[in-house]
């Protein structure tokens, strides 16, 4: 049996990148009768760059109603939030103890926004060990994962390889599982769609405002009789994720042929997505108006988490030489 363990920052609702590159994947996995998974909300990661209390909840319950949504059967596994488990910070200071400082200033995560050096805290510069921590906390075997998150799962093997070498076999090695298919989902700016650079599909919302989205995908400036290149297009780049190969074909031949214009592709795009998500839709807006079911499911998930997190915090305690707690 594989554990498989993966976790998604509650900076926003997640958008379709998140949900293609990460949730979808890592559905299909725990879907897997041989395998025991493990998903957990990383709002102490958000912490990083959320200062708003009431924002910091109301993302946590909208990334819980995604996964929710999405069909992740939280009875069968285990759903969690990670500032349910204070043990993952303990276990945090010890890898802290054994993590080279260069290797931390080699992470893109962090090199990305160190532009702005004095507007970094250092819970982005020890990001990676909280998300290591996350991982060898439960003697996780694979963590899906977007490309993005390559490096942080170099690290954290690393870091692995750093404590068993110092104290003996002790820490389980992860593999990431990256989809190459899906790899970077393209926002409708055509770089990666993420919540920070705010070109996200945020496929949950009302008809109105999604279609809003979707028509903002930038294009080039072809007019509707000249024929247009698919594979240098947003819109189509898009589609492509999401429909069946017939569709697809269609929609190069429609854009080869002329007299198609670019809103055409949008309303096509848009079209697909609300067929193609309607009760995933549904179910989310349901959740998010029952909060307390919601809860109960996180804390259910919290008390299963904790079960483990302990078992391996305790062989980490005897290990570096500490008395273990009753
Ligand atoms: P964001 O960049 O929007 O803040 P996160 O860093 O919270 O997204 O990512 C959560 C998960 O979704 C990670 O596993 C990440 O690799 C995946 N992911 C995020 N954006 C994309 C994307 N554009 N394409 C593919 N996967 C993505
Ligand atoms: N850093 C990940 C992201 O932004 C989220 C995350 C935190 C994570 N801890 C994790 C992912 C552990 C996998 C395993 O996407």
């Amino acid at each position: 049996m594989a554990r498989i363990l993966t976790g998604i920052q509650s900076s926003g609702t997640p958008h379709l990148g998140n949900l293609l590159g990460a949730i979808i994947p890592a559905i299909k996995l725990s879907k897997d009768s041989k395998n025991e998974s493990l998903f957990f909300i990383a709002d102490m990661h958000s912490l990083t760059s959320i200062r708003d209390p009431k924002s910091l909840k109301e993302n946590t319950y909208a990334t819980a109603a995604a996964w929710i949504a999405f069909g992740f059967n939280t009875e069968k596994n285990i759903f969690y939030r990670q500032s349910d488990i204070p043990e993952v910070t303990e276990l945090m200071w010890y890898l802290n103890c054994i993590t080279p400082f260069p290797m931390l200033t080699n992470a893109h995560s962090f090199k990305d926004k160190s532009s702005k050096v004095h507007n970094v805290n250092t819970g982005l510069f020890t990001y990676p060990i909280l998300m290591a921590a996350d991982i060898l906390l439960y003697d996780a075997d694979i963590v899906p994962v977007g490309k993005d998150q390559k490096q942080h799962l170099e690290m954290t093997r690393d870091m692995v390889g750093f404590f068993n070498n110092i104290y003996g076999d002790t820490l389980t090695l992860p593999q990431s599982k990256i989809d190459e298919k899906v790899m970077t989902i393209p926002g409708i700016d055509g770089r990666k769609m993420s919540k920070s650079y705010n070109n996200f599909i945020n496929v949950f919302l009302p008809d109105k405002k999604l279609r809003k989205q979707i028509m903002a995908i930038q294009t080039d400036s072809k007019g509707i009789k000249e024929s247009k290149d698919p594979q240098s297009c947003n819109v189509f780049k898009i589609y492509t994720l999401l429909a069946s190969d017939g569709d697809i074909e269609q929609m190069e031949k429609n854009y080869s042929g002329g007299n198609y214009g670019y809103g055409h592709a949008k309303q096509a795009l848009y079209e697909l997505i609300i067929d193609k998500y309607s009760s995933e839709r549904s179910r989310f807006n349901k959740l998010m108006d029952q909060q307390d079911l919601i809860e109960n499911q996180l804390q259910k998930g919290a008390k299963k988490a904790r079960i483990i997190a302990q078992s391996v915090l305790k062989r980490v305690r005897a290990k570096v030489g500490y008395k273990n707690m009753t």
